[in-house]
């Protein structure tokens, strides 16, 4: 099928390979320049594992191209999907439309023969609907292009994954039409049995808000659980466990930390209330104003627990922070909770070096004013304090013992629960994570003392 995916950030450019690797002929459209030549060129604008491989497959294949211009993206396809971003309105919790808007209008004008306009942006409920409207007033007399609604629920990291084998596929529509085009889109996956749920066009826009809400709701449960065992000393993981074993629960997504952040989770719990609000429903969605602010607090954890392990003052005091991006396996920085407490250390006097495998550069544009270090020895040189913030696998298999010696102070705030506290402690650290009793650094000076008795006996040996 010819398709074209307007909007090329970390949704529509993984659409668009993958739309190439089940076969369709697709064109990605977007309005920034770079970010086309780029992917022209085969190349990822960001870090997404596997990507990169899809990417090269599709342009060399001669499926996949990429264009600036709307008109070309009509006369080519005959399925639009729109994969704009629906930012935060700043100082709102509304999500902000008019990328949506005005690429479903400027499409349609151009439109030359009868397609589909099939959304995959985050919106608020009721978008669908009033885009039809937009779409059939600005086409061409006999054009109105038909709309449906098809959320994406992959996660960064796994983009690649989530797009070639979604776990469900949803497909809002107004009509038949619709609903046999988009499986025709989908055909390979649903020959595979992916499951797939046909609703209205409002189901399928709240689909995704409410997965976002529920998963959101369910972090910032096991945080405030997180909350309560810090009052008592009782240990969150362990509970989590146990919880988590009761298969109406479920263990995933039961990790305690800093909390979530990215492009998704947070902005779309504010646009969904705010909508609540317009729709008469607040109260029903009231209670996602507790999630945000368990959420919140979690990052202010950490600033006080950074504050107390360095005596109760943070300025001029050397604290590396170790993650910038807003999970592993990726470069986003979009309310990075890592990225939010290294910043408010700094605004706390306390001298900042911050490192992430895949991150460092759009951390450093975010946040210039931090400093940053390209390998994580130089970033834990003479730190007075170490506060883990994303549990990138490097991180997690880093050897406390190798890496003792560098800092000044043995300390380590875990805000992912990441790492193995036995073995960091046997190492000579003090473990503090979020929601667990803090883990003592064992005390290693007679390790140190013995070797270094060992050390001598050998040389005075030698000089026998
Ligand atoms: C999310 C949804 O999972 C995805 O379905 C949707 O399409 C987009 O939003 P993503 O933003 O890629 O995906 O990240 P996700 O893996 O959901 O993690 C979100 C945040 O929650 C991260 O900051 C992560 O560190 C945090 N998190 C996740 C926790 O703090 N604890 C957990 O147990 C799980």
């Amino acid at each position: 099928m010819k398709i074209t995916v307007i909007g090329t950030g970390y949704l529509g450019a993984v659409h668009a390979a993958g739309m190439a690797e089940l076969g369709h002929d697709v064109l990605g459209v977007d309005a920034d320049p770079a970010k086309i030549a780029a992917l022209a060129a085969g190349r990822a604008p960001f870090y997404e594992p596997g990507l990169p491989e899809l990417l090269e497959r599709g342009v060399e294949s001669g499926r996949l191209r990429f264009s600036t211009s709307l008109a070309e993206a009509a006369a080519f396809g005959d399925v639009h999907f729109v994969c704009v971003g629906t930012p935060q309105v700043p100082g709102s919790d509304r999500a902000d439309l008019q990328f949506v808007d005005t690429v479903v209008t400027e499409l349609s004008r151009h439109l030359e023969r009868p397609s589909l306009i099939v959304g995959k942006s985050t919106v608020p409920v009721g978008t669908a609907r009033r885009l039809t409207g937009l779409a059939a007033a600005a086409a061409r007399p006999g054009l109105a292009p038909d709309m449906a609604w098809n959320p994406e629920f992959l996660r960064e990291g796994f983009a690649v994954a989530d797009t070639l084998s979604p776990d469900r596929l949803v497909f809002g529509v107004a009509g038949v039409d619709a609903e046999q085009t988009l499986r025709e889109v989908y055909r390979l996956a649903l020959d595979r049995g992916t499951p797939a749920f046909v609703t209205d066009l409002e189901t399928a826009e709240l689909v995704k808000v409410a997965a976002n809400s529920f998963l959101a709701t369910k972090i910032s449960f096991i945080n405030s659980m997180a909350e309560v065992c810090e009052a008592v000393g009782a240990d969150v993981r362990l509970l989590a466990d146990a919880i988590g074993q009761d298969a109406r629960i479920g263990r995933r997504f039961l990790d305690a930390g800093v909390g979530f952040g990215g492009g998704c989770l947070g902005k779309d719990i504010r646009a969904f209330r705010a909508r609540g609000v317009e729709l008469g429903v607040g109260d029903a969605l009231e209670f996602l104003a507790g999630v945000d602010a368990t959420n919140d607090r979690r990052r202010e954890k950490v600033v006080q627990l950074a504050r107390e392990h360095l005596g109760g003052n943070l300025a001029g005091r050397r604290v590396t922070v170790l993650g910038a991006s807003f999970k592993p396996d990726s470069d986003d920085v979009r309310d990075s909770p890592a990225l939010y407490v290294a910043r408010a250390l700094w605004d706390h006097g306390a001298l900042v070096t911050v490192h992430d495998p895949a991150a460092l550069e759009n951390a450093r544009l975010a946040a210039p004013h931090l400093g940053y270090a390209a390998d994580v020895e130089a970033a834990l040189r003479a730190a007075d304090l170490v506060v883990l913030l994303t549990e990138w696998r490097d991180y997690r298999e880093l050897d406390p013992l190798l890496l003792a010696p560098l800092v000044s102070s043995r300390v380590v705030i875990d805000g992912r629960g990441a790492l193995d506290a036995d073995r960091w402690n046997a190492a000579g650290w003090t473990v503090h994570a979020l929601g667990r009793p803090v883990a003592p650094a064992w005390d290693v000076t007679p390790i140190i003392t013995s070797a270094v008795a060992d050390v001598q006996s050998s040389q005075e040996e030698a000089v026998a």
